[in-house]
This record gives structure tokens, C-alpha cells and sequence, in this order.
């Protein structure tokens, strides 16, 4: 291929709709292809069908400037690009923690028998291991090109919230390839970033496709880490956020990505870490995996615990206790609402008989859609509205910025559980409020404070003894 490749982008969702904008944003031409037609319209109208900051403009850009445009034909996509990324989702299959391919499966075979030139296809999709080896061989097999089309698997870890950001400086690309071609097809294509100095890992696509879910393991063992710990803070009265900034500051620790609090949710981390899991017991390594259901039932722990605080903090029962909930996203930053740990508190303490007002910046409308039954406020100080107990479910900024001297006024106790740890707890508790955190003192359940009593109670028994002993 001379010159620079054109580019294609299967599946416009956070991943393909970023890496489009940023590529187009990069001089290259790019066309987004979905099979969605509304989607794939609004696109082309330069709206973007979620929430990401800073990507409409780049969208509109690219949209102006003639580099970008989207479509839902996929033989004009084969006829228009050299290099095909497939960006297609892979959620989890219903009934079971395995991956469901039937979107990249789709795509693939709807693309692979128009690909009449030499063309390269990269998968950017999470897949569990083994995916690529399996469509690796099939490409040349059912492409007009034969061998002339190739697979290559380039991963994504962009974060929602910091997609442009992610997709245009991430901290390294990783090219699972298997030609010298090959690579320097996707040299050309990140020929700007690898300018800027981010380091370019050439590999196998079997090993490219690994890193992947490898590291998402890998930052959902992290968070669940520092969550097990603050199981532990409760049963001793230490403080979660003192003992991970203690050991953050160990280099081979690191503190990014260990923040305690309500755990992981989203359409990434919980999935794909039970695709691997079920993965790995179909390969015969289940037992070298196994730890990963732990690390998931670590983390659905946290949104139980959370819902104890809230209902201890409400006096002992939910029924008929007014409670405000500020965010429903799964992380700031984002609108998205898949398995969100804030989202599935607000609604199992609704379900307790509370009435549970909620307000997001982002994530209202597709909240609405899921859980019509909850209240929606228009603001922070709505939703804190004569609330009993009002609970940070979602660090937002501006939840960290609300001023707990205006909020005293608006509520009906002065009673805040914040599960994200994103208060300045001292602030609020000099304005009066009886704060809580999961894992921070002050917050630990009666029956376990309780037998910490029996065993200091035990302790300084033992004590005495001793220095009885030794007098
Ligand atoms: C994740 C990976 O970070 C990314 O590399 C991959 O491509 C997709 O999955 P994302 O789901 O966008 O990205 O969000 P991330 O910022 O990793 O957060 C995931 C979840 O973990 C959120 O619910 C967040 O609130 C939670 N989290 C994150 C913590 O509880 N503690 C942390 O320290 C970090």
C-alpha cells in the first residue's frame, strides 16, 4: 500500500467513535461504519450518542474537514479503506460469565468476503485468548484477497471519561502482528504518537490480545485489593485511605488505580474479567484463574456494604426513609450507566422502601430509561431535599465542591455515607455532619465493632496477666 492508509472503523460505540475522531484528527481519512443506522446518522450530524469529553469537537472536525464520515454499507467500506479496525463490542453472554462474540462474528463475516485487495483487518475488541488464532486463520481462507488480507490485533485501553486523551497519548501501543507488513501498516497509522515518543510493543496477536484482558485482570485485582482491605480497616478501626496512600507510595505499588471505595462497575473491568475467567476453565487453567471470582465477589461486596451503611446511617431501616443519591454513572465522566455499583445501590435501597431521590450531571436520561421507579432531582441540593441520609455514590467534582453548609440546610439529618471517598470528611464534619465512608473509622458495623470490644476486652485481660506475672 503506498501513501497513507485509509482508514475504516467497525462498531461506533465509546472505542470505535473515539478512535475514529482521533485518527481523522490525525490528517488520516477515516469512515465509521455501524450497523445501527440511527447511530450511524447522528454521527454523520456530528452528535455523539453519549457523553465523552472533548470528542464532539474533534467529531465535528473531522465531519467538516471532509476526513471523517459514517455509514451503515459495508461493501463500501471494503472498497474505501486499507486498514479495517474492528471496535465492535463483546458484553457478556446472558446466563453465563463467557464473552458474547456475536458482534465481532457478524462483522467479521459481513466484512471478510468483500476484502478483494491487500488489505490489513486489526481487531481492537477485548476477546478472551484464543479469539484471534481462530480468525487469524479464517481471513485469508474466506477473503477474495487470500493472504493478501490480514489480521492483526491492536488493543484499546482507553478510559470513558479520558477517550481522546487515551486514544491520542495512551501509554503505550501494542501491535499483535505477524508480518513485517503488517507493522508497518500500523507504524504508519501511529506514526504521529510513536513521533511523540509513546512506546510502540510489537508482539504476536496472540500476545497483543492478552495484554489486554491481562491488564484489565489485572487493575480489577487492584481495585478489589485495596476494597478487601477496607473489609479488613472495618474489623480494626484503621483507615482505608491512610493505608493506601501508605502503600501507594511504594514504587512497585503505585497509588493510581487503587482508590478504595464503592468498586468497579461499567461495560469493561466486571465483564471481561469473568470472559477470562470462563475462558481459562474452557483452556483447562480454571484453578490458575480462580482468584478472579473472588476478586468479583469482592467487588458485588462493596454495593452490599454500602447499602448496610446506608441503612444503618438511616437509623437501623430503609422503609420509608427519604434518601438522596448523588451519582448513578459508573465512574465520572461518563454517562454510562452499565452495571454501575451507584446505579444498583439507588435502586436496591428504593427497593428496601426508601425514597430515593437521585441526581447525576450525565447520566439522568439513561438512568430514567432503566429505573423509572427513582426519583430524578434537577440538582445536588434536589436531590438532598429532605433526604434522611444522603450518599456519594459517583465522585463528580462537583459533588466534592458542594458546600455541606448549604446541603445542612436542605436535608432532613445531617447524615452523609460517602462510598467514593470523595468529601473532604474534616469539612464536613466541622459543618455537622455525621459522616461515614466505607473503611474509614467511624463507619464500622455494630456486630464487628463489637467483637473488636471482646478481643481489646480480651487483650488487656491478657495484658494484665502478664504484668501481674512479671511483678
Ligand atoms: C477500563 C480500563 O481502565 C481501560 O484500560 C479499559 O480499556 C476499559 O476498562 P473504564 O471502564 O473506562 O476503563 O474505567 P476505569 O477508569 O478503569 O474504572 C473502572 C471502574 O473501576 C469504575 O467503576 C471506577 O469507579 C472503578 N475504580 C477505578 C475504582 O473503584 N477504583 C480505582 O482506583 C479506579
Amino acid at each position: 500500500m503506498s501513501g497513507r492508509p485509509r482508514l475504516t472503523v467497525f462498531g461506533t460505540g465509546y472505542l470505535g467513535t473515539a478512535h475514529a475522531a482521533c485518527l481523522a484528527s490525525l490528517g488520516f481519512e477515516v469512515l465509521g461504519v455501524d450497523v445501527d443506522a440511527a447511530r450511524a446518522s447522528a454521527l454523520q450530524a456530528g452528535t455523539l450518542p453519549f457523553y465523552e469529553p472533548g470528542l464532539e469537537p474533534l467529531l465535528r472536525a473531522g465531519l467538516h474537514g471532509g476526513r471523517l464520515s459514517f455509514t451503515t454499507s459495508y461493501p463500501d467500506a471494503a472498497e474505501f479503506g486499507n486498514v479495517h479496525f474492528i471496535c465492535v463490542g463483546t458484553p457478556q453472554r446472558p446466563g453465563s460469565g463467557g464473552a458474547d462474540l456475536s458482534q465481532f462474528e457478524a462483522c467479521f463475516a459481513g466484512l471478510a468476503p468483500l476484502l478483494r485487495r491487500p488489505c490489513l483487518v486489526v481487531g481492537k475488541s477485548t476477546v478472551p485468548p484464543g479469539t484471534v488464532a481462530a480468525y487469524g486463520q479464517r481471513l485469508p481462507a474466506i477473503a477474495p484477497a487470500g493472504p493478501g488480507a490480514e489480521l492483526a490485533w491492536n488493543p484499546e485501553f482507553l478510559r470513558e471519561g479520558h477517550a481522546v486523551g487515551d486514544t491520542l497519548r495512551p501509554d503505550r501501543i501494542v501491535a499483535g502482528v505477524r508480518s513485517a507488513r503488517a507493522e508497518a501498516t500500523l507504524r504508519a497509522v501511529y506514526a504521529e504518537p510513536l513521533a511523540a515518543g509513546i512506546p510502540f510493543l510489537v508482539t504476536d496477536p496472540a500476545t497483543a490480545e492478552m495484554v489486554k484482558v491481562a491488564a484489565n485482570a489485572f487493575l480489577a485485582t487492584k481495585i478489589s485489593f485495596i476494597n478487601a482491605m477496607a473489609e479488613l480497616c472495618e474489623m480494626t478501626g484503621a483507615d482505608v485511605l491512610s493505608l493506601a496512600g501508605a502503600l501507594g507510595h511504594d514504587r512497585r505499588i503505585g497509588a493510581s488505580g487503587m482508590r478504595p471505595g464503592l468498586g468497579f462497575g461499567g461495560g469493561c473491568l466486571p465483564k471481561d474479567i469473568r470472559a477470562l475467567a470462563a475462558r481459562a476453565a474452557e483452556l483447562g487453567a480454571g484453578e490458575a484463574l480462580e482468584f478472579l471470582h473472588d476478586i468479583d465477589a469482592i467487588n458485588q461486596r462493596r454495593r452490599t456494604r454500602v447499602v448496610d451503611l446506608a441503612r444503618e446511617a438511616a437509623g437501623g431501616r430503609l422503609e420509608s426513609r427519604r434518601v438522596g443519591v448523588l451519582g448513578v454513572a459508573f465512574k465520572p465522566g461518563s454517562d454510562d450507566i452499565r452495571d454501575s455499583p451507584a446505579l444498583e445501590v439507588a435502586a436496591r435501597i428504593q427497593a428496601l422502601g426508601a425514597r430515593v431521590a437521585v441526581f447525576d450531571p450525565a447520566a439522568m436520561d439513561r438512568a430514567k430509561h432503566v429505573h423509572p421507579d427513582l426519583e430524578y432531582a434537577g440538582s445536588v441540593l434536589g436531590a438532598a431535599r429532605d433526604a434522611d441520609v444522603l450518599l456519594v455514590l459517583t465522585e463528580w467534582p462537583e459533588f466534592a465542591a458542594a458546600d455541606p453548609e448549604v446541603l445542612a440546610k436542605t436535608v432532613a439529618r445531617q447524615v452523609v455515607v460517602d462510598a467514593r471517598h470523595a468529601l473532604d470528611a474534616d469539612a464536613w464534619r466541622a459543618c455537622g455532619w455525621d459522616y461515614r465512608a466505607p473503611g474509614r473509622p467511624g463507619s464500622a458495623p455494630p456486630a464487628r465493632t463489637a467483637g473488636i470490644r471482646l478481643h481489646q476486652a480480651a487483650l488487656h485481660e491478657a495484658a494484665a496477666g502478664f504484668l501481674a506475672a512479671a511483678v
